[in-house]
């Protein structure tokens, strides 16, 4: 859950940062590492067939590359949608990136029709993402979409 406020007052700090590419994804990805209950913050591309890490915060992970269909973040790209969490013990295809995690949120970034990759939030606490996170996350993911490089 995010309130209006702070997920403007994120947005709107971005929209001002003249970075682009890699470095614009750092800084977005450091500003959700601000946010009370983002305990991972990370992005993936997507290429070819795989999900390949690309700019995150938070606890190193194994999972590096992932492919289509695997886990969360894999079945989002299968089903071509964002995924919603609430507790991440009651599912079976997932990847544990840390055992803290209980909840996670997987939002598309897309050009168009294309999709160029995934943000990626994990929270210690069930239930931590709601569709307050999702809409602020597809806001955020087409600022990064329009900086992609
Ligand atoms: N939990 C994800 C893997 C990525 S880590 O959380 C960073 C999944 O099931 O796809």
């Amino acid at each position: 859950m995010i309130s209006a406020e702070t997920a403007q007052g994120v947005l709107h700090g971005l929209e001002k940062s003249s970075n682009r590419g890699p470095a614009f994804r750092r800084e977005a990805m450091e500003a959700l590492d601000a946010l009370p209950g983002y305990d991972w913050s990370g992005i993936y591309r997507l290429e070819a067939d795989s999900l390949l890490l690309d700019e995150y915060v938070g606890a190193e992970t194994d999972h590096t590359h992932i492919a289509i269909g695997v886990g969360v973040c894999g079945t989002a790209v299968k089903e071509d949608r964002n995924v919603l969490v609430e507790d991440v013990r009651q599912l079976s295809n997932y990847l544990a990136c840390s055992l803290q995690t209980r909840s996670e949120i997987v939002v598309l970034i897309r050009r168009g029709e294309h999709v160029l990759g995934q943000i990626d939030i994990d929270g210690h606490e069930v239930g931590a993402f709601d569709a307050s996170d999702e809409a602020f996350l597809e806001n955020l993911g087409n600022l990064i979409a329009a900086r992609w490089e």
